[in-house]
């Protein structure tokens, strides 16, 4: 597959069963990334397990195990080619703990599919998933309302789906005139790669020619190097390799670095990226790096590396703006929820409730209010109980976003507005 075309981070959100990995496995076959071959055999073996019209979904199931099994960081699988772009998706469909799945995924993403089933409609996680999405910052989306079979193709239902969806996205700031929403079905293949006769009431683009309508991001070279750590391993004959994701700056073989916080310094002795070693890496590359000088111990996943002469901010405490999705009673000084940021996850404690906000204007609505409850914005004093890497969204956005979540739901999301740093001894 070219090479030569922008790359773009795509995660599918959607509520549970709206047919998000049919969707990703129906790209990777109308886009060729899946052989034909490949379809029919998923589609016999789920037939012979009782699970006939899951071979979309299976592609993806499939190639998932496969990731997780090796350390492979190899991402060719599940990448997809449009005419404009080279997509990888983010997410990983059918994970058992989707939402916290979810914020990595969409933390990484420089776009987003909704997926929205058309029987069902706006559903509880399609909320929360188009709220973690604004929230951490997806400003490209295009919307797909799925299983357009299951509904006999209906106009009508269609445009109520819509308003529902214009509604809902309109609330959390997304302009629906940005927005293009394309009545499919990801099963019979109906307006993903062409125009269908089903739809004959339909004018707009199919799904492959929304997605060439998004913009290229910006490759964020010009800030600090910062790779956050998703794994570390020992390879015999090598020694120590942290894998991860750059979000910005360049690494660059022979590189002076520091892991924060566990103040450990090193040099890159190799990059390698699918399967092939690298001068240097970019934002948006997933890379396996070879480090002199630090041990599989000394560092691990949640630690960030960065320039030994600019290393990466640990906080001691900061400043956040966070707007709460839901919470059973209410936010107040003390509470200790795990706040997911970048690849950390990290008991953090509201130590101050400074500012109500407004969420729409972000005018002030209260000064020290006692609580935070379902809806609210806020501007709040945060104490993470153990070092840890942020830094503020207006120096390096990519690691100043963060959701946070509390017995096994996302409680708020937000965004880090300044750093109180903690002094490291070098
Ligand atoms: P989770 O990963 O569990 O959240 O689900 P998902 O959103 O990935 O849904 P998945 O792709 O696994 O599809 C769920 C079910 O919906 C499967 O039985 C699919 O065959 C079915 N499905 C997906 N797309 C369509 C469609 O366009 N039309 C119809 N009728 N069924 C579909
Ligand atoms: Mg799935």
């Amino acid at each position: 597959m070219a090479t030569d075309k922008p790359h773009m981070n795509l995660a599918v959100i959607g509520h549970i069963d709206h047919g998000k990995s049919t969707t990703v496995g129906r790209l990777m076959f109308e886009t060729g990334a899946v052989p034909a071959h490949i379809i029919e055999n998923f589609r016999k073996e789920a037939e012979s397990k009782g699970k006939g019209s899951f071979e979309f979904a299976w592609v993806m199931d499939n190639l998932k195990e496969e990731r997780e099994r090796g350390i492979t960081i190899d991402i060719a699988h599940k990448r997809f080619d449009t005419a404009k772009f080279y997509f990888t998706v983010v997410d990983c469909p059918g994970h058992r703990d989707f939402v916290k799945n979810m914020i990595t995924g969409a933390s990484q993403a420089d776009a987003a599919i909704l997926v929205v089933a058309a029987p069902d409609g706006v559903m509880e996680q399609t909320k929360e998933h188009v709220f973690l999405a604004r929230t951490l910052g997806i400003t490209q989306l295009v919307i797909a309302v799925n299983k357009m079979d299951a509904v006999n193709y209906d106009q009508k239902r269609f445009d109520e789906v819509k308003k529902e969806l214009t509604q809902l996205i309109g609330m959390v700031g997304y302009k629906a005139a940005d927005i293009l929403f394309i009545p499919m079905s990801s099963f019979k293949g109906v307006n993903i790669a062409k125009k269908s006769p089903e739809t004959p009431w339909y004018n707009g683009p199919t799904l492959l020619e929304a997605l060439d309508t998004f913009k290229e991001p910006e490759k964020p070279t010009d800030k600090p190097f910062r790779l956050p750590i998703q794994d570390v391993y020992s390879i015999s004959g090598i020694g120590t390799v942290p894998v991860g994701r750059i979000e910005t700056g360049i690494m660059k073989k022979g590189m002076k670095v520091s892991f924060m916080p566990a103040n450990k310094d090193g040099e890159i002795k190799s990059i390698e990226m699918h399967h092939e070693e690298q001068p240097q890496a970019l934002p948006g590359d997933n890379v396996g790096f070879n480090v002199r000088g630090v041990g599989k111990n000394d560092i691990r996943r949640g630690d960030v590396c960065g320039p030994a002469d600019v290393p990466p901010t640990v906080a001691d405490e900061f400043t956040a703006q966070i707007v709460v999705l839901q919470h059973p009673s209410a936010i107040t000084v003390g509470y200790t929820p795990v706040f997911h940021c970048h690849t950390a996850q990290i008991a953090c404690t509201f130590v101050e409730l400074k500012k109500k906000l407004d969420p729409r204007s972000g005018q002030t609505k209260e000064e020290n209010p006692t609580f935070l409850k379902s809806g609210d914005a806020a501007i709040v004093q945060i104490k993470p109980s153990r070092p840890m890497v942020i830094e503020s969204v207006k120096e390096i956005p990519q690691l100043g976003r963060f959701a946070i979540r509390d017995m096994g739901t996302t409680i708020a999301a937000g965004m880090c507005i300044a750093v109180q740093p903690k002094q490291m001894i070098r």
